[in-house]
C-alpha cells in the first residue's frame, strides 16, 4: 500500500494551519469578522472564499475529476514550490528532474533548500528509465516530468515511469502545461491507480489566461487537503478567480483557439523544415517549435533586430545551437518566417 502521509515531511503532519474569518463562515448578513473595509467595491472590499469552492467545481468539470482532487495556485509555478515544501525536508531530501526541461523545478527546489539531481532524456527525447533509476537515491522524493516537454515539444512515456516510481514510493509530478495542445487526455484519468501521481495543469496556455496566475493540480485528495492546509489562505485573488470562472464556462472559445494555433503550428514546421539554416526541426504537440542551427545566435540576433523575441535554449544540456520558438498569430508567423527567409547566412 502507498501511504502518502510517510511521504510528507513530519512536522507538517502536525501542523495546524492558519483559520481565517471566512474560513469559519463564508456570508452573513453583517460582515464584521474580518478587519474589512465595510464600503463596497464591487465585492472587492471582501476576502475570497479561502476554499475556492466555485472555481475549484468548475475545474472539476473540465479536468473531470471529484472537486476533492482538485488544488489551485497562483500559476502552476506555487503549486510546484508548495510540493516541494509538502514532501522535501530541507537540507535532506531530493528532487529529481529529467532533463532538458522547464527550468522553475529547479529553481523552486534550490530556493527550498532541497537538492537536484537530474537524469537525461534519450536520443528520442524520451524517459530512459535505466538512467533514471540511476539518479534516484532514498533521498528523493519527487519526480518533476513534464508532458508535453518544454522545450522539447514532445509527450514522455509517462505510464512506465508512474508504475516504476509507485512501487519506489515516489511523488511523481506530471506537469501537463501544453496538454490541450497534444489533443491527448489527461494522465489524471490514471489517479486511483497511481496515489503517487499529481498532475499538474493552467489557464496560462491554452485557455490564453497566463496574466491572471491561475495553475491547479488534480491529485490524490489527501494530497490536496494537505496543500490547502499549508496554501496562503487567500491565494487566488477575486479578480482572477472570477475571470477564469467566466473562461471555463466557453469551452468551445479556448479549443477555437487551440485549433487555429495547432494548425498555425503545422504551417510553422513545414515552412522551417523547407529553410536549409534549420539542420532539425523537431515535432510538437505543443503551441512552440524546438529548433536546431548551427547559425541559432545569428537566428536569433536578427530576429531581435526585428523585434521578435524567441528563447536561445542552447545552453541547456542535450540542446547545443537549439533555439525555441511560441507559435504566434497567422500575422506574427508570418513575420517571423519572413525575416528568416530573407537571412543571408
Ligand atoms: C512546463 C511548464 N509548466 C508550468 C509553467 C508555468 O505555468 P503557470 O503560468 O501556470 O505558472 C510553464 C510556463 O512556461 C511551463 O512551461
Amino acid at each position: 500500500m502507498f501511504d502518502i502521509s510517510e511521504l510528507i515531511r513530519p512536522e507538517l503532519l502536525k501542523f495546524k494551519p492558519y483559520t481565517s474569518a471566512r474560513h469559519l463562515v463564508s456570508s452573513g448578513e453583517i460582515m464584521l469578522d474580518a478587519n474589512e473595509n465595510p464600503y463596497d467595491e464591487e465585492n472587492l472590499n471582501r476576502y475570497p472564499d479561502p476554499n475556492q469552492i466555485a472555481l475549484r467545481e468548475s475545474l472539476s468539470n473540465y479536468a473531470d475529476a471529484p472537486l476533492d482532487n482538485i488544488f489551485v495556485g497562483s500559476g502552476s509555478d506555487e503549486i510546484i514550490d508548495l510540493l516541494i515544501r509538502l514532501f522535501c525536508e530541507p537540507g535532506r531530501d531530493e528532487v529529481l528532474i529529467i532533463e532538458p526541461t522547464y527550468g522553475m523545478y529547479r529553481v523552486c527546489a534550490e530556493l527550498n533548500a532541497v537538492s537536484v539531481s537530474s537524469c537525461l532524456l534519450n536520443d528520442e527525447f524520451d524517459i530512459e528509465l535505466s538512467s533514471l533509476r540511476s539518479a534516484l537515491n532514498e533521498k528523493t522524493k519527487i519526480i518533476f516530468c513534464c508532458s508535453p516537454n518544454n522545450p522539447t515539444g514532445n509527450l514522455l512515456s509517462v505510464a512506465e515511469l508512474l508504475e516504476y516510481t509507485k512501487s519506489e514510493g515516489i511523488i511523481t509530478v506530471v506537469d501537463e502545461a501544453y496538454l490541450e495542445f497534444s489533443k491527448s487526455t489527461s494522465v489524471s484519468r490514471l489517479l486511483d491507480e497511481y496515489p503517487n501521481l499529481v498532475v499538474l495543469r493552467t489557464l496560462s496556455k491554452a485557455w490564453g489566461l497566463a496574466g491572471i496566475r491561475l495553475g491547479y493540480s488534480v491529485a490524490a485528495a489527501e494530497i490536496v487537503s494537505y496543500l490547502m492546509r499549508i496554501k496562503l489562505p487567500y491565494n487566488i485573488n477575486v479578480l482572477s478567480s472570477d475571470r477564469a470562472l467566466e473562461a471555463l464556462s466557453d469551452k468551445a472559445n479556448m479549443e477555437k483557439k487551440v485549433s487555429e494555433i495547432i494548425s498555425e503550428r503545422e504551417r510553422l514546421i513545414e515552412e522551417f523544415n523547407n529553410l536549409s539554416i534549420f539542420e532539425e526541426v523537431y515535432p510538437s504537440v505543443a503551441n512552440f517549435v524546438l529548433l536546431k542551427s548551427r547559425f541559432s545566435s545569428k537566428i536569433k540576433l536578427t530576429l531581435a533586430e526585428n523585434g521578435i523575441i524567441i528563447r536561445d535554449r542552447s545552453a541547456d544540456p542535450l540542446l547545443e545551437n537549439c533555439i525555441r520558438i511560441t507559435v504566434g498569430t497567422p500575422e506574427q508567423n508570418g513575420m517571423l518566417l519572413n525575416v528568416l527567409k530573407g537571412m543571408n547566412l
